[in-house]
């Protein structure tokens, strides 16, 4: 780090301190105690993870960094504070919201991400630090740096959608969950897992939009040789949710007998196909046959197997229909080779 992301990097504890403060000790911050208290959150927990309370006044903090002595103009480049147009001065960007430390690896305070506590309409549910020099919400996981023993140990590390749901997850004593921050997985999310673990669970929220995303999750994790299960919970819960509706002993349970990457695959692609129609049939067959090349023989085998009895098609047939898909396959990587060109993502249909 520079000496500005530094003062950046202090600038933040100092905040994190006083929210924390605000929270624990206030009268201010009572409400938003008991809402965290109501969700299952301990005293002890809130500790742990230095979750804070911004006052719904518009500067208290930008002026007490200035009495600490920080330059706000630099401050304000990590989006702490915002440095208004008329007149020069700064504001507090984080107003009337439960604040989250969001930490790097080693476990500096690099950005907050901050809940609103009534929700409206027309305000965002969480508002999050801008990107910044010390903030590149592409590379982050949150809770990294509490989760990477229990990654080591366990020889797996889950994948949420939320940090509230890993929060939610440490209640339950597991300590291996991470969250991206609102963005999709990037690759430099995947290089950081990988630098830890073989195996990743994706657990994202039941709703459609967490099992499409954890299908494009899925498959770039194993398209980067990690083996990838996937967790999925019923009722379009989020595993918060899902802890608090059926408790830690049932969630755990679900953790632990997660689906394959196959199996997955195969279950999302049946998803909305009805197999009265030859068409469903035949895209649901494609669309598992394109997932299976690359798979070991034994696997494969499995999974014909099991495609003939759900559509009613002679394993030989889909056999057959395999093999003119690989062959295709291994015919456009033959052309994008002598092309000279990546074969990293091959379009079959070429
Ligand atoms: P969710 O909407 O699923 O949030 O967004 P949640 O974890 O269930 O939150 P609660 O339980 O209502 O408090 C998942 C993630 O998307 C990002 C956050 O990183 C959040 O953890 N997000 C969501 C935002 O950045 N801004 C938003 O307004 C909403
Ligand atoms: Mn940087
Ligand atoms: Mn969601
Ligand atoms: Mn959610
Ligand atoms: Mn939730």
């Amino acid at each position: 780090y520079s000496k500005s992301e530094e003062n950046m990097l202090n600038a933040h504890e100092f905040a994190a301190e006083f929210y924390h403060h605000l929270l624990m000790n206030t009268e201010d911050g009572e409400e938003a105690l008991n809402y965290l208290l109501k969700r299952g959150f301990t005293k002890e927990d809130i500790e742990t993870n230095g979750i804070g309370w911004s006052l719904t006044s518009w500067d208290t903090l930008s002026i007490l960094l200035k009495r600490e002595g920080y330059d706000l103009e630099e401050i304000a480049e990590s989006g702490l504070i915002i440095k208004r147009e008329n007149d020069s001065s700064f504001f507090d960007r984080f107003r009337g919201r439960i604040m989250f430390p969001i930490r790097d690896e080693l476990g500096k305070i690099i950005a907050f991400s901050g809940r609103i506590l009534h929700q409206t309409e027309n305000e965002a549910k969480y508002l999050n630090s801008p990107e910044s020099p010390i903030f590149h919400k592409s590379e982050v996981l949150f809770n990294l740096d509490k989760a990477r023993s229990s990654i080591r140990k366990t020889g797996q590390a889950i994948l949420m959608e939320g940090f509230m749901d890993v929060l939610a997850t440490n209640q339950t004593g597991v300590f291996n969950a991470v969250a991206t921050m609102g963005t999709s997985l990037t690759p430099q999310h995947i290089t950081k897992l990988k630098r830890l673990v073989e195996k990743i669970i994706i657990c994202y929220d039941g709703d459609n939009a967490g099992l499409e995303g954890a299908k494009r999750a899925a498959e770039k994790l194993q398209a980067e040789n990690l083996k990838v299960e996937v967790a999925v919970l019923p009722d379009k819960l989020d595993p918060d949710e899902y802890i608090r509706k059926y408790g830690p002993e049932s969630y755990k349970t679900i953790l632990d007998k997660p689906q394959s990457f196959m199996a997955f695959s195969m279950m999302h692609a049946r998803r909305n196909k009805n197999f009265q129609f030859e068409n469903d049939i035949l895209q649901y067959v494609q669309e598992v046959l394109e997932q299976l090349v690359g798979v070991s023989p034994i696997e494969r085998e499995l999974y014909i197997k099991q495609l003939a009895s759900e559509t009613n098609i002679s394993v030989d047939a889909i056999y057959t229909q395999f093999r003119k898909l690989e062959a295709e396959r291994a015919k456009t990587v033959k052309r994008n080779i002598q092309k000279g060109g990546q074969t990293v993502h091959i379009d079959v249909k070429q």
